[in-house]
């Protein structure tokens, strides 16, 4: 039933009117949609398609995160000095027999197996490459977290040639020094690298400790705010499943997941003020996410045509973000000593117990 709408939605969505809006010259699609491009007119009706049957309805949930997350493992086997893959092309999902099996793609297969159905049958009626279709639904189902920026979406790769390399993908468990070094060699600065994190604020996991599933985080996985930010820098003291995992640290709040990797960023000299200094600026983290994810997401392709305003607009987050009830600044492991330390109030009540996101 779907699928029947699909198909006529695109094939009249290929109708297009041109119009004048002042200086900007607009098209308005024949689902009265406007656009900058014609071309972008049927990716209107795929994001209806997606919102309904990847993500539950316009939901920041699981599928969102998750969409998020392929696209950077998707994306990052680039290497600015050649040799390795083919950036932002939608490889993980057409070659993920072997994708799948790099182990820092753990976790991955879970969702594969829910877009590549969507892709197929995108694929059939628009014939959308793998590429425009997984940062799509990228840019898409980060959009529906509130908080989020309005990610850019340009359109037109080609199909995936190759599966990317094994080893392009950082682990939780290597160094501050190789996280930066293989973001450099994909083209990332440390400061890039840091406003890719903020990603983590919409983030729980499932195979660090295989024993509880969908432990997010930090204490709002379905905001896009910079708590995630403050959180990693709390006084850790438990953890949250079955002892301690390769890639985990100790946790500050019972139910909340570390990432080593997370808490190390955190505290090196070269990065420790570039996280601090996203810490209750909403603003700072939207900008600079919006901006590293434009890279992120065009790594190795050319000739795109801008269809972002086929992407829904976020809901606003307001802030300010808040200690987590029983903490304040005293429980906060500062590393960057150049900027004052923002003043957050506490939530009143005591200490809270995270819930696992559902569906993972
Ligand atoms: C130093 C770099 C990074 C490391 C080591 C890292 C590691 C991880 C790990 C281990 C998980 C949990 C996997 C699981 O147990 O299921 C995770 C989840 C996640 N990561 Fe990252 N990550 C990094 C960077 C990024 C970037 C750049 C993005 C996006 C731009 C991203 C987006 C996400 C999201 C959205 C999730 C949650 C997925 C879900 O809840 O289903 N990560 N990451």
């Amino acid at each position: 039933m779907a699928f029947a709408r699909l198909a006529t939605i695109v094939a009249l969505a290929f109708t297009t009117v041109t119009v004048n809006a002042g200086l900007v010259k607009r098209v308005t699609c024949s689902n009265g949609k406007t656009t900058a491009n014609a071309v972008c007119c049927p990716l209107f009706d795929a994001v209806d398609f997606l919102q309904a049957n990847l993500f539950d309805g316009s939901e920041c949930g699981e599928e969102a995160h998750s969409a998020l997350r392929i696209s950077f493992h998707d994306a990052i086997g680039f290497s600015i000095n050649g040799g390795k893959g083919g950036g932002a092309d939608g490889s993980i999902l057409v070659f993920n027999q072997t994708e799948l099996g790099f182990h820092a793609n753990g976790g991955i297969d879970d969702i594969v197996a829910d877009q590549f159905p969507i892709f197929q049958t995108l694929n059939q009626q628009m014939n959308i490459s793998a590429g425009d279709f997984l940062h799509l639904a990228g840019a898409v189902g980060t959009s529906n977290c509130p908080g989020a920026p309005r990610l850019q979406f340009m359109f037109g790769r080609p199909p995936p040639v190759a599966a990317a390399p094994d080893f392009t993908v950082p682990e939780p468990t290597d160094s501050v020094t190789d996280i930066l070094a293989r973001f450099a060699d994909a083209g990332f600065s440390p400061a890039e690298a840091v406003a890719l994190l903020s990603s983590h604020t919409i983030a729980a996991a499932d195979v660090i400790d295989p024993t509880i599933p969908g432990t997010p985080f930090d204490s709002t996985v379905g905001t896009f705010d910079s708590q995630v930010f403050l959180e990693v820098l709390l006084k850790g003291t438990l953890f949250p499943g079955n002892g301690s995992q390769a890639g985990e640290v100790l946790s500050p709040i019972a139910g909340e997941m570390r990432l080593q990797s997370d808490f190390l960023i955190s505290q090196d000299s070269r990065t420790a003020c570039l996280w601090q200094s996203m810490i209750n600026d909403q603003n700072r983290m939207m900008t600079q996410f919006k901006d590293a994810m434009a890279k992120l997401q065009t790594l190795g392709q050319s000739n795109l045509v801008d269809c972002s305003d086929v992407v829904p607009v976020p809901a606003t987050f307001t802030g300010p973000i808040t200690y987590p009830a029983s903490f304040s600044q005293d429980d906060v492991q500062i590393a960057c000593t150049e900027q004052a330390f923002p003043s957050l109030a506490t939530v009143a009540g005591p200490a809270p117990t995270l819930a696992p996101v559902p569906g993972s």
